[in-house]
């Protein structure tokens, strides 16, 4: 297709360089605002075209080299071809004019990331003909490490990668976790083959657990059981495929904030995952806590049990459901990317409560769900960057009830 030389003038959400051509929108991926760079455009749509980059001509004062070999090819990093700083500038405009778009003309307090690398808890990687891979849309792109997680899961990373050539027809997808030096391993099957793992568990080493998944069901097959931990003076427990926060080093500090947001004596958690969060409420607050997941339903409760929480109710349900009914004066939610149901956000119109703490890694869908919250106004936004590098970040956004 045809090759252009171009400004770039803006940035996209996913924080791609945006430029126009005879007036038409093209998306830039890699190319940061002021550069002057030689693109071709790769697609075209009735409103916008995407272009790929071929050359910087003039590059931004915060261009970097990507340090990681698989940058623009994996699908997980957006941000290492800029300095850190630049990315958080980036996504805080980003999310700015999202806000805006609720009435929200205020400050973004943004939290960094307290290591650009090295900092997820937990990789998903698929098996191709070459061995464990990322995708990068529907392209696979065979890894033997990822930046963004700790050498000790790099190291089972490149062992997995050995055990998984022998066997590359029986899965087809393999996630590690890794909590306070445990780390899990789920094997997930596409063929219904028994395996030995016998030979992996022991070259993975001490304080490892190896999981199959075969049709949707997980069972044990050998060392460590569960994730558990102590955190923020709780003892906890995250069986195999159940929600943890990914940042080992941001959540405390978002649990905090949250924590310092409410306001009166009931909390709602729609969305309470394996319950820490709840959990930690629970030490000040009545709670009671929504999950539809029966694994992190069932860690909530055991958290519950272990560490005597009597001011913790932890139901299992669907939100749109359990909701009705509830009364709080602080109502958290922290749904998934593709934020509230219907019947969730008409529940909390109908609960009336005092405060609407939306915890989202969704900004749009997040404004989309604010956009449809009767008589509330959001009073404070921060940005948490839980996914430093790669196009994501948290965001943590206080609503308050118009009138009380
Ligand atoms: C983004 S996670 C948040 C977890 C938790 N707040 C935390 O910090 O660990 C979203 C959670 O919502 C749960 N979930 C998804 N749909 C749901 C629904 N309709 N009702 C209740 N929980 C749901 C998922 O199982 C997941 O645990």
């Amino acid at each position: 297709m045809k090759e252009y030389i171009e400004i770039i003038e803006g940035i996209g959400y996913d924080g791609e360089g945006v430029c126009r051509i005879n007036g038409k929108v093209v998306f830039v991926p890699y190319a940061l605002r002021g550069e002057r760079v030689k693109l071709e455009i790769v697609k075209v749509k009735s409103s916008f075209s995407k272009a790929k980059l071929l050359n910087v001509i003039e590059a931004s004062d915060e261009r970097e080299i990507p340090p990681c070999p698989y940058y623009g090819r994996c699908g997980g990093c957006s941000y290492q071809h800029t300095n850190y700083q630049n990315e958080l500038k980036i996504k805080k405009e980003l999310l700015s004019n999202q806000m805006k778009k609720v009435g929200y003309n205020g400050q973004i307090n943004v939290h960094p990331s307290r290591q650009e690398y090295a900092y997820r808890n937990k990789i998903k990687l698929f098996v191709g003909q070459e061995g464990l891979s990322l995708k990068k849309e529907e392209n696979l792109c065979h890894i033997d490490k990822c930046m963004l997680v700790s050498d000790e899961v790099n190291e089972a990373i490149v062992k997995i990668d050995k055990f998984i050539r022998k066997h590359i027809d029986v899965f087809d997808e393999v996630t590690i976790r890794e909590e306070n030096k445990q780390i899990i391993v789920v094997f997930d099957k596409i063929k219904d083959e028994e395996i030995d793992y016998q030979g992996i568990f022991l070259v993975l080493g001490r304080n490892v657990g190896i999981f199959e998944s075969f049709k949707g069901f997980i069972s044990h097959i050998m060392g460590i059981s569960e994730l558990e931990r102590e955190e923020m003076g709780l003892k906890c427990h995250f069986s195999p495929k159940s929600f943890h926060q990914v940042n080992k080093f941001l959540f405390e500090e978002l649990y905090e904030e949250v924590l310092k947001n409410i306001v009166g004596e009931r909390v709602v958690n729609c969305y309470s995952g394996a319950g820490l969060l709840s959990g930690i409420i629970a030490q000040q607050h009545e709670v009671v806590g929504i999950e539809l997941g029966e694994n992190e339903h069932n860690d909530a409760e055991l958290l519950k049990k272990e560490n005597n929480l009597t001011n913790l109710k932890n139901l299992q349900g669907d939100c749109g459901v359990l909701l009705n009914g509830l009364n709080c004066d602080t109502l958290i939610t922290d749904p998934p990317r593709k934020g509230m149901s219907k019947e969730v956000v008409d529940a909390i119109n109908e609960m009336k409560c005092k405060r609407v703490i939306y915890v989202s890694c969704d900004s749009a869908t997040m404004v989309r769900d604010i956009g449809r919250l009767k008589n509330y106004i959001v009073k404070d936004v921060s940005l948490f960057d839980m996914f430093a590098r790669t196009g994501e970040y948290e965001t943590l956004a206080i609503l308050e009830r118009e009138g009380i």
